[in-house]
């Protein structure tokens, strides 16, 4: 598929693993060059030399995302074409175990990493003219659940902060955001991670929970893989998107909401 941005810049965050890495590779083999900051320094290592730059930072921070922001304009030399904003970590937790202390960690991580990452990099994305940015929001943005309030609700944020940057910033830079439903990623098989939450409330084994998980909620697609994000992403982020500002694209899971 040729999105047409051979030649752009563009600068992921969160992009180590899972849905960041997968665009990152996508816009990369596009013809981009693709800078991608994370927190996991080993994991960047490893995969640098699929990209023109990697920095490691806790983005969930002000000096992380700093460095990183400060990282991409040095090495481009310029603002990047295209930003996508990835961070994001939701764990499962009723609603009386969430602290005052974990809602504020949330709120940095998946609405605050966005928000500094945007404030230092749009007003110079918009002197470029044609620049892009997709944020990673999530179905549970319109599809509240009770098990993972502190993280759905930042992620609701996410699409107001979405569209008024869109408005702010039209017609220099695009802004949009995918929802994702459930995408096999870490965040669902690592030890400890979705799937485990779930194994622990169903009381059933793993692919028994999966399997209910999707049931439940109507999730007829099943579980999406990374590629189908981005792909989603890639096209917002191209030029075959220029026509496109404010959206919030729904991907797989979001469909229960239509029953
Ligand atoms: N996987 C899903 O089912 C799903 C569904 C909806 C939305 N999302 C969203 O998609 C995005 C990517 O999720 P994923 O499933 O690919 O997750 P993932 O766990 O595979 O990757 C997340 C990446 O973020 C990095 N990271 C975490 N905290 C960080 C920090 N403080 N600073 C810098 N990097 C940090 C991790 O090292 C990792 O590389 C997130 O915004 C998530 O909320 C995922």
């Amino acid at each position: 598929m040729d999105y047409r941005i051979k030649g752009k810049y563009a600068f992921i965050n969160a992009g180590a693993h899972g849905i960041g890495e997968a665009t990152a590779d996508l816009l990369s083999q596009e013809g981009a060059s693709v800078i991608v900051a994370d927190r996991d320094g080993a994991a960047l290592q490893e995969k640098a030399h699929r990209w023109t730059g990697v920095v490691e930072a806790d983005l969930a921070t002000a000096d992380g995302v700093e460095q990183a922001t400060a990282y991409v304009l040095a090495t481009f030399g310029r603002a990047p074409d295209i930003l996508v904003n990835n961070l994001g970590v939701g764990n499962s937790a009723s609603f009386e175990e969430i602290s005052d202390e974990r809602w504020a960690r949330s709120f940095e991580i998946n609405l605050m990493g966005c928000i500094r990452t945007c404030r230092a990099l749009l007003p110079k994305m918009a002197e470029l003219g044609g620049a892009s940015v997709v944020n990673t929001a999530s179905d549970l943005a319109k599809q509240p659940e009770p098990t993972m309030m502190d993280y759905g609700t930042c992620k609701a944020g996410l699409l107001y902060f979405s569209k008024a940057l869109a408005v702010q910033y039209a017609p220099k830079v695009r802004v949009n955001a995918v929802l994702p439903g459930p995408i096999w990623t870490q965040m669902w098989s690592r030890p400890g991670g979705i799937v485990d939450q779930l194994v622990e409330s169903y009381g059933v084994d793993r692919e028994t929970a999966l399997k209910r998980f999707l049931e439940d909620r109507y999730m007829p697609l099943g579980i999406g893989q990374p590629e189908d994000v981005a792909n989603a992403i890639a096209f917002l982020a191209s030029p075959l998107a220029k026509f496109i500002t404010g959206a919030t694209l729904d991907i797989g899971g979001t469909l229960r909401g239509l029953i």
